[in-house]
């Protein structure tokens, strides 16, 4: 089976960064994407107090910037809250929605990440949904049910022209952060999962941009994103570095032209 859609690779920064590295950064990714093959969309998500830097210093690049949540509501009092359509002053393309490190600290229930990805969806942003089980919930056999739900709770709110519009991004949580990627073949088959469902809402939907997440690096990339349902990578902790964060990006690429 070949994989015809472009590839993706978003990195989300987390809370790292400070103005004067982050410069380094943008600027270093920004320079390093011009050799990278058109097929291969790059974006990067950042804390909110830096989506002016991103938008300045990657502004006349092909980076696309991001943030990497949104309020549920629309405006109002909701003091430490950031709206959607703030984010989309910046003229921000992504919004990470439903990160685990969101549902797990902060008790975002899949309900709460429907809605944010309606007002990401409203604001002109491009929502990045985040799925993914424990490892508790893989030796339990129960990965496809969890992350099944999860999607449904929120393809349930959105029209299908709605979710044609949206990127899927699959991270098992006992992969993020701890150096112990998903193989290549554990991902697929979520991802072939994750693409039947999407598939089921409507033939629009089929397509969308599926991400896998979870200690993606230079070393691993080019397998993941080499399987048929794979379109690219949310990069934590490989994209605050330019290189690593480059490489990746470049492995897409190769991916891409793999699979033709
Ligand atoms: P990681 O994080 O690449 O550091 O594992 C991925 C993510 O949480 O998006």
């Amino acid at each position: 089976m070949t994989n015809q859609r472009s590839k993706l690779v978003v990195g989300n920064w987390k809370m790292h960064g400070r103005l004067a590295a982050n410069a380094a950064l943008l600027e270093g990714v920004a320079q390093g994407v011009q050799s990278l093959p058109a097929e291969v969309r790059v974006g990067v998500c950042v804390p909110f107090p830096y989506l002016a830097q991103a938008q300045t210093l990657l502004g006349v690049s092909r980076v696309v910037w991001g943030a990497q949540d949104v309020s549920a509501h629309e405006q109002g009092a909701y003091t430490g809250e950031v709206a959607a359509a703030m984010v989309a002053d910046f003229e921000a393309g992504f919004a990470i929605v439903g990160h685990s490190e969101r549902r797990a600290y902060h008790g975002e229930s899949s309900e709460l990440v429907a809605r944010k990805t309606q007002r990401a969806l409203a604001a002109g942003l491009t929502p990045i949904v985040c799925v993914g089980e424990t490892l508790e919930q893989r030796e339990g056999g129960t990965t496809e049910q969890v992350v099944g739900t999860q999607l449904d709770a929120v393809l349930a709110v959105l029209s299908v022209e709605e979710a044609a519009r949206i990127v899927v991004a699959y991270e098992p949580v006992w992969a993020i952060g701890t150096g112990k990627s998903a193989t290549s073949e554990q991902a697929q088959q979520v991802h072939a999962f994750l693409r039947a469902r999407l598939a089921a809402k409507g033939a629009q939907v089929a397509d969308v941009p599926l991400l896998y997440g979870g200690s993606v690096k230079p070393e691993n990339a080019a397998d993941l994103f080499r399987q048929a349902d794979i379109d690219g990578g949310l990069i934590g902790g490989a994209a605050l570095k330019a290189g690593d964060f480059l490489a990746i990006c470049a492995a897409a690429g190769v991916g891409a032209s793999v699979a033709e």
